[in-house]
């Protein structure tokens, strides 16, 4: 199972899986860009089902994730599907309404989702969830500053989950890339070192899941910003992510 599989990683990830006798369980809101990626994946072999949902409906999410499980069981579920965030021109803070739906789409869909689906997979003492955080959550963005803490509450969250079933055979790994070459990676203000394609994204995330890791931070410079962030003094810290930040008026 892929949500966000109309997206840029998610149909990455969509084509990495797609292989004959493979059953991939699609999910997405944009009709036609999801039909495109459930075409290319049966095109290479594989049965696709594919499920359009505004995330946003927590209680619709948890019942379709749950009823997909019950259908057929998921043994792989990635949960991909984000929004990303930037201040409109002229804003010092973000408006409150994009703050909400940043933290619905991007911690608590997910988060919900993959504790209904890890009560599922406890039962049957197999499965594996993956959730795509971001590098963003590492660091006070004062431009981005919802999408930073979604990111951050779902990195914890998936870090608490991954304990508490770790010994009930189902295992939770997230992800946390650094810029991805997608349409809503295009929008993030500034440069975007060390760039990842999206197939490439797709692959490291496929291994991460494959290898049972707890967390996987890529590339890797990213894994060094966040311990710099980490050990830097607060003021020296304060200054540098001050600095990011485009000036607004
Ligand atoms: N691109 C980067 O540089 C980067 C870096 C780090 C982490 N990430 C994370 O990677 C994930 C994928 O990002 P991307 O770059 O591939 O973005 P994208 O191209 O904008 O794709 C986002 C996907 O999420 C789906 N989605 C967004 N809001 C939704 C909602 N309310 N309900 C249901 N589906 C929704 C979109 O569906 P529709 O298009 O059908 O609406 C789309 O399939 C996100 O979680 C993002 O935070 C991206």
């Amino acid at each position: 199972m892929i949500t966000g599989a109309s997206g840029g990683l998610g149909a990455a990830l969509a084509s990495h899986y797609a292989a004959p006798g493979r059953s991939l369980l699609l999910w997405g809101r944009d009709h036609d860009r999801l039909e495109r990626v459930a075409a290319a994946c049966r095109a290479a072999g594989a049965t696709v089902v594919v499920r359009r949902l505004d995330l946003s409906d927590i209680a619709a999410a948890v019942a379709a994730v749950e009823a997909d499980d019950a259908a057929a069981a998921i043994g792989v579920a990635l949960l991909v599907a984000g929004a990303g965030d930037v201040r409109a021109p002229g804003d010092i803070v973000e408006d409150a309404a994009q703050i909400a739906h940043l933290g619905l789409v991007n911690f608590v869909a997910p988060s919900s989702m993959a504790a209904a689906l890890a009560r599922r997979m406890v039962q049957r003492r197999t499965g594996t969830i993956v959730l795509v955080g971001s590098a963003a959550a590492f660091h006070a963005l004062p431009f981005a500053a919802g999408y930073a803490g979604s990111k951050a509450g779902l990195l914890r969250f998936a870090d608490a989950l991954r304990l508490s079933v770790i010994d009930r055979g189902v295992r939770v790994t997230v992800v946390s890339p650094g810029f991805i070459d997608t349409a809503a990676g295009r929008k993030s203000p500034g440069p975007r070192p060390f760039l990842l394609q999206p197939a490439d994204a797709a692959a490291r995330i496929a291994r991460a899941a494959e290898r049972g890791r707890a967390h996987s931070i890529f590339p890797w410079p990213f894994a060094v910003l966040r311990w710099i962030d980490r050990l830097l003094p607060a003021m020296a810290r304060d200054r540098l992510l001050r600095a990011l930040t485009p000036p607004q008026d």
